[in-house]
């Protein structure tokens, strides 16, 4: 990919769940710069229904954003009139919270007669590890791990993409929160269980790791599955509450983060290197699991492979992630969306391109 040699500054938005964003990227001389930077969790909000209620996260997205702009435009000391273009997310994700950054961004580039980039929130996710100080870069493998999605994505090239493994049921973050509710801890469950773990015994307990069988025999070697080890940790919760003797709820902890980040090890550094690559990427809320981090750069560094980890800050939803895939696409020649594109709960990534083309595909 050619970089601009001129700087380009884009303002991004992200409101594709529960966390309302915005962003001001610029890449200038092939770097990404991150001038301003706001997320506004609703977590609190949603945390006493024990997950994200969509009605909730539009209204709070709806109040939350114009203050956002403003302070990140404030923050950065620029005008909108320094923007070079606007993007914000508009798949996959819950549809009316798309819609406030969706309209929003439109309305913005349209007052201000600047292009406007319609975002697919995974590039986003595989966009956040490009704001390191030393960036990967392509061709690499990248674990994808969320709230929605595990997926192994082969990234050839910036913008091109090839899923090679995904979970069959729950994605990995999922699996976090559903055990947490069952263990009576907070939403998100994430860091809930990595909290608890801290003091825990991760080989308490023997837990499944979750292969998937192919029909016609064996196992699809880069795929997941959360469901089975969902219900086992269910079956050890009764039967241990049943019994006698002190609840273990941090051994549980532990042994379930543990079992996880060792089936997303296995799978992620298997998959790099049948592929015949040596560059591992992780990103996504749940590479923000310290056990994980810890775990897989200790096999990659085993196997002789190079591992880039997205910041912490930018695992979880964040403009920043979408306004550098934003640059991304505007440096490869994939100049605007159509001011007619729409959102969509769920798109494929591999057809992300589309987004870009001047009849608008949703
Ligand atoms: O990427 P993200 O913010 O939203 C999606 O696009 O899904 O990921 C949110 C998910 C939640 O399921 C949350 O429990 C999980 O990431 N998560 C974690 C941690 N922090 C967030 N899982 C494990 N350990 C953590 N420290
Ligand atoms: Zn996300």
């Amino acid at each position: 990919m050619r970089y601009p040699p001129k700087a380009q500054t884009v303002l991004a938005l992200e409101t594709s769940c529960d966390e309302s964003a915005v962003a001001i990227v610029r890449i200038q001389g092939g770097r990404f710069h991150l001038i301003a930077n706001r997320v506004a969790s609703q977590i609190e909000e949603h945390a006493k229904w024990g997950g994200v209620v969509p009605e909730i996260a539009s209204r709070k997205h709806l109040e939350i954003l114009p203050v956002l702009i403003e302070e990140a435009l404030s923050a950065s000391n620029q005008s909108i009139s320094e923007i070079n273009a606007v993007a914000a997310t508009v798949t996959p994700g819950l549809t009316g919270a798309l819609l406030v950054g969706s309209v929003t961004g439109r309305t913005l580039a349209a007052l201000h007669d600047i292009p406007f980039l319609g975002i697919h929130h995974l590039e986003g996710h595989l966009a956040s590890v490009l704001l390191n100080e030393i960036p990967p870069v392509p061709p690499y493998m990248v674990l994808l791990v969320s709230g929605g999605h595990t997926d192994l994505i082969k990234v050839e090239k910036h913008c091109e993409f090839q899923r090679l493994g995904r979970s069959h049921d729950d994605a990995a973050g999922e699996a976090f929160d559903k055990v947490a509710r069952l263990l009576g801890l907070p939403y998100p469950g994430g860091p809930a269980i990595e909290d608890l773990a801290k003091a825990g015994n991760p080989q308490s307990f023997v837990l499944p790791k979750g292969r998937v069988s192919r029909p016609e025999g064996g196992f699809y070697p880069y795929d997941f599955s959360f469901s089975g080890l969902k219900t086992a940790m269910l079956r050890k919760v009764q039967s241990l509450k049943s019994g006698p003797g002190e609840f273990p709820l941090e051994n549980l902890a532990a042994s379930f983060e543990n079992v996880v980040a060792e089936v997303l090890v296995e799978r992620s550094i298997r998959c790099t290197l049948e592929q015949g690559l040596n560059t591992l990427v992780m990103v996504g809320g749940v590479a923000a699991n310290k056990r994980l981090r810890e775990m897989m750069s200790e096999e990659a560094f085993k196997n002789g492979i190079s591992i880039y980890m997205a910041k912490k800050a930018f695992c979880t939803d964040n403009a920043a992630m979408i306004g550098t895939a934003a640059l991304i696409r505007l440096s490869s020649g994939m100049c605007s969306s159509s001011l007619q594109l729409g959102v969509s709960p769920r798109w494929p990534l591999e057809q992300a391109d589309l987004l870009y083309q001047s009849e608008a595909p949703f």
